[in-house]
């Protein structure tokens, strides 16, 4: 089954909606895997952002990451890749569809409140940056029989 690397931002932090998007993957079916909160140093905050190196809003995203704790959190799921970014819904709030996390809960690109792997390697690099194979739980919902066919 496939993994995904999910990162609840500063501002979902501060906001206090980390209850309500943790819920929304509980609710559709999928298994936490493992979860940390912490704060980011620059040099982690740089790794899984290493495609945009160049790009002018780098910097800002880097301090905007290490400027108070995130939630980070692997997930697991059938497909789970991509029906998180579905979730999520677009980068810019002002683009994502209502129901979506982004388009029900912000407003600016900036303050997005998710972050979520776009790809499997991606989801792979992002999660060994994260967490130790060791930190990776294994279990059984006793749920899955009734989400899975
Ligand atoms: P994320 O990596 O955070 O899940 O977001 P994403 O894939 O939807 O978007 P991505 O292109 O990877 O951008 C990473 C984060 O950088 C900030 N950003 N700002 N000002 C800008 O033009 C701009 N573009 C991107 C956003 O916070 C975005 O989530
Ligand atoms: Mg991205």
């Amino acid at each position: 089954m496939e993994r995904t690397f999910v990162a609840i931002k500063p501002d979902g932090v501060q906001r206090g909606v980390m209850g309500k998007v943790i819920s929304r993957f509980e609710e559709k079916g999928f298994k936490l895997v493992a979860m940390k909160f912490m704060k980011v140093s620059n040099d982690l905050a740089e790794k899984p952002y290493g495609e945009h190196k160049g790009k002018p809003f780098l910097s800002g995203l880097v301090s905007f990451i290490t400027s108070g704790p995130v939630l980070v959190m692997v997930w697991e799921g059938n497909g789970i890749i991509d029906t998180i970014r579905k979730m999520m819904g677009k980068t810019n709030p002002k683009d994502a569809e209502v129901g979506t996390i982004r388009g029900d809960l912000a407003i600016d690109i900036g303050r997005n409140i998710v972050h979520g792997s776009d790809g499997l390697e991606s989801a792979k690099r992002e999660i060994s940056i994260f967490f130790k194979e060791e930190e990776l739980v294994n279990w059984e919902p006793t749920i899955h029989r009734w989400i899975y066919e």
